[in-house]
């Protein structure tokens, strides 16, 4: 990767398709047989919680390479306070491009921005391996739970980064994945009819049936 070969914009309403486009071609049979990511950035984007001012394309010579985006969301602390956070993602690097450290560069760009904000701290679930680079450590060192969790299960996939230091001192409760996150099997198969055919296939790996 050659670090002055993408920019990284807002996505305006005309890229809406083609990065719906791009996400599916991420997601496609990474986690599951096919993917519902493209759907579910379809139903954010109309979310009240949704963050327009956070919502980035990569590009490279004209083309999208990939996307990130934030969501504002709720820590319902256990001493009865509500604490604002954000949530982050889907994010998506197109297939032809991972692991090249683009993935990489999208997500602290858009941490930078997130912090410039103001916003203090970040929660979700995701892979300690790519997150942990930049900075994210597992939301149970600061004292955060993952919703609807048993407590003696595994929370490793739920990861935290401050974007204040100390944002999240003395403060322990329950993280909410915000409603707009999840959508049914039914409503993904109908919007997924409208994209190019692409074979759903069973793999090693992942983690949802
Ligand atoms: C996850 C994703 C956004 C990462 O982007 P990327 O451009 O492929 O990753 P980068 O090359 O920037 O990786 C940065 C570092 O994280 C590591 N990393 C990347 N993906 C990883 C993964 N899935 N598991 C473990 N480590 C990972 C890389 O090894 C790299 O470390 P290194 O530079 O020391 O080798 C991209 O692979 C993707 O779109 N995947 C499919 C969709 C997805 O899973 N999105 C995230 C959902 S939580």
């Amino acid at each position: 990767m050659n670090k002055n070969d993408y920019t990284i914009r807002l996505e305006e309403k005309s890229d809406y398709r083609a990065v719906e486009n791009l996400v599916r071609e991420s997601f496609w049979n990474v986690y599951k047989p096919g993917c519902s990511e493209h759907f579910v950035i379809h139903v954010l984007r109309d979310d009240p919680a949704f963050i327009r001012e956070l919502d980035f394309v990569m590009e490279q010579g004209g083309s999208l390479i990939g996307q990130n985006m934030f969501m504002k969301t709720i820590i319902e602390a256990d001493d009865g306070r509500v604490i604002d956070v954000l949530t982050m993602g889907p994010i998506g690097i197109t297939p032809q491009l991972k692991r090249q450290g683009y993935g990489k560069a999208l997500l602290d760009y858009s941490l930078k921005k997130a912090t410039e904000m103001g916003f203090g701290a970040v929660l979700f679930e995701g892979n300690i391996g790519f997150y942990g680079k930049s900075g994210f450590d597992y939301a149970s060192k600061f004292g955060i739970r993952y919703h609807d969790l048993p407590e003696d299960a595994d929370a490793s996939f739920f990861l935290c980064k401050e974007l204040i230091p100390g944002y999240l001192d003395g403060i322990t409760g329950v993280y909410q994945t915000p409603q707009g996150y999840y959508v049914s099997d039914e409503d993904v198969e109908e919007f997924d009819k409208d994209f190019p055919p692409k074979e759903k296939l069973k793999l090693p790996g992942q983690i949802f049936g």
